[in-house]
């Protein structure tokens, strides 16, 4: 359809533009298209139907037909084509147009393109937008970061198209400069956290209680019903129904188990070492996709040390799936800990100024972690102020019911040397946290004893070294 200005443009139209793009024209507002490639362009012209949609290949057409103050996304891969579709852009833009990355680009990126763009008088938002393609055409949840005063120009927009929980958009301003990516790239890491988790209880499943395909989709199916409910669990009951196309039997059995990844996870992981904040059950899950990809080593390892076919007898199935559905719950809780303990380091670093209950209401819909859960992570965070959401007295009946069934789990998959290096890691993390006296005084003493660093003592105050040994 022509229509002479639109409300809104979007650039790239892959399968998230493109649904985005959709979305955005299903709520009342015009929107125009902009792809290199004019088949893609095709698509968007046949899908529009009665929606006011346009397409183009050329950016100088695109920017003259948009609306000023212009609110041009792109939804691009991340890195050089963020960068390259930018330098294009400044040629025709005017001062005081937005320009929204909604791609899964690092935040220091995002940091450099706002200094770089607002010294040409123009705004530019890092925008987190999750919840894959049927989340942009139906609602994702959506982390907008950067000028307070940019999110306003184009609120009314991402609050139509958000996904709703209970009537409330999930999108909500996050904070300056890069808090949006920021946010969206924790959500990531924990997204890894919990589809790990997830995989290595369906480990236990197959290896420990025998279960058949069927009968492992129906567990998550079940847990899908109450405390565990969210979009992981509800499609992995569904991955265990899917039958292979191509041959006989599960889809599930034919999939080459080598995880790939984008690298959100890994940024994560990085980021969070660079802020000091442990977050073991992320980064196991980043160093499990790793292990996966080495499938020449792990199969050359496998004959060189065998299973030894351990066999527990009188395991009872029920009680097994029980600690197990506990476990995962209590590891869940444990996941979005860390992922928010990053955060709160991550907002006093960088003066983002986050506010967890905020980011808590918008994951409840629309992105790949929502959860019943973060209901109450939500509840919690308004609450009370807690250094660590385990700490919050919203999970305490739940943490003490459930730790127990973690440490059933783990004593078994460990006799039986099935690597949950997700869920012992979140046991671990749990550990340490309530262990008021870590062996941490012994390395303080070694530091000291072979690089003289010093250390403090519990009985008085000061910096202490001692000549050891002599
Ligand atoms: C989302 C997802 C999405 C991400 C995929 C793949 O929120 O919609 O997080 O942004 O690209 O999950 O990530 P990996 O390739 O790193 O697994």
């Amino acid at each position: 359809m022509s229509h002479s200005m639109y409300d809104f443009g979007m650039i790239g139209l892959g399968v998230m533009g493109r649904n985005f793009l959709l979305n955005v024209a299903d709520n009342g507002f015009s929107a125009l298209g902009l792809d290199l490639d004019q088949d893609k362009v095709n698509a968007l012209s046949e899908e529009a139907e009665h929606r006011t949609i346009g397409g183009t290949t050329s950016m100088k057409e695109f920017v003259a037909q948009l609306k000023a103050p212009r609110k041009i996304m792109m939804l691009v891969p991340a890195g050089k084509a963020v960068d390259s579709v930018i330098g294009q852009l400044l040629e025709y833009v005017d001062i005081g147009d937005l320009i929204i990355d909604g791609g899964n680009s690092h935040f220091e990126d995002t940091n450099r393109r706002i200094k770089e763009l607002a010294g040409k008088g123009l705004h530019f938002m890092g925008v987190g937008v999750s919840g894959g393609a049927e989340g942009a055409r139906r609602g994702p949840s959506i982390m907008p970061g950067g000028d307070r005063e940019a999110y306003q120009i184009v609120a009314p927009v991402l609050e139509a198209v958000s996904a709703k929980v209970k009537g409330e958009p999930c999108v909500d301003y996050m904070g300056a400069t890069s808090a949006g990516h920021y946010v969206k790239m924790v959500h990531n890491g924990i997204e890894y956290g919990l589809m790990q988790l997830i995989a290595e209880v369906y480990d236990i499943l197959r290896r420990i209680a025998k279960l058949p395909n069927d009968q492992i989709g129906e567990i998550f199916e079940e847990w899908n019903q109450k405390e565990l409910r969210s979009f992981l669990i509800e499609i992995t009951a569904a991955i265990f129904s899917q039958p292979d196309e191509e041959g006989n039997g599960d889809l599930i059995d034919k999939i080459l188990d080598k995880a790939k990844q984008k690298g959100t996870g890994k940024w994560t992981s990085q980021s969070a070492l660079d802020l000091g904040i442990p977050i073991p059950t992320i980064d196991s899950a980043v160093s499990m996709r790793g292990l996966s990809a080495q499938k020449v080593i792990r199969l050359k390892a496998a004959e060189t040390f065998p299973d030894d076919n351990f066999e527990l007898a009188g395991i009872d199935t029920n009680v097994l799936v029980k600690h197990l559905r506990e476990t995962l719950y209590f590891a869940f809780v444990v996941t979005y800990a860390q992922g928010y303990a990053q955060l709160a380091e991550a907002s006093e670093e960088f003066g983002y100024n986050l506010d967890m209950e905020r980011i808590a209401k918008i994951w409840r819909g629309g992105c790949i972690i929502r959860a019943d859960l973060l209901e109450d992570i939500r509840r919690a965070f308004q609450e009370e102020e807690v250094p660590n959401l385990l700490l919050a007295d919203a999970f305490q009946a739940e943490i003490n019911r459930t730790h127990n069934s973690a440490r059933q789990i783990l004593k078994l998959s460990l006799d039986y040397g099935i690597p949950t290096m997700c869920l012992s890691s979140a046991l671990n993390y749990f550990d340490a946290l309530r262990t008021g006296r870590l062996p941490l005084n012994l390395v303080q003493a070694q530091r000291d004893f072979f690089g003289s660093h010093t250390y403090e003592r519990i009985d008085k105050g000061g910096i202490f070294h001692t000549e050891w040994g002599k």
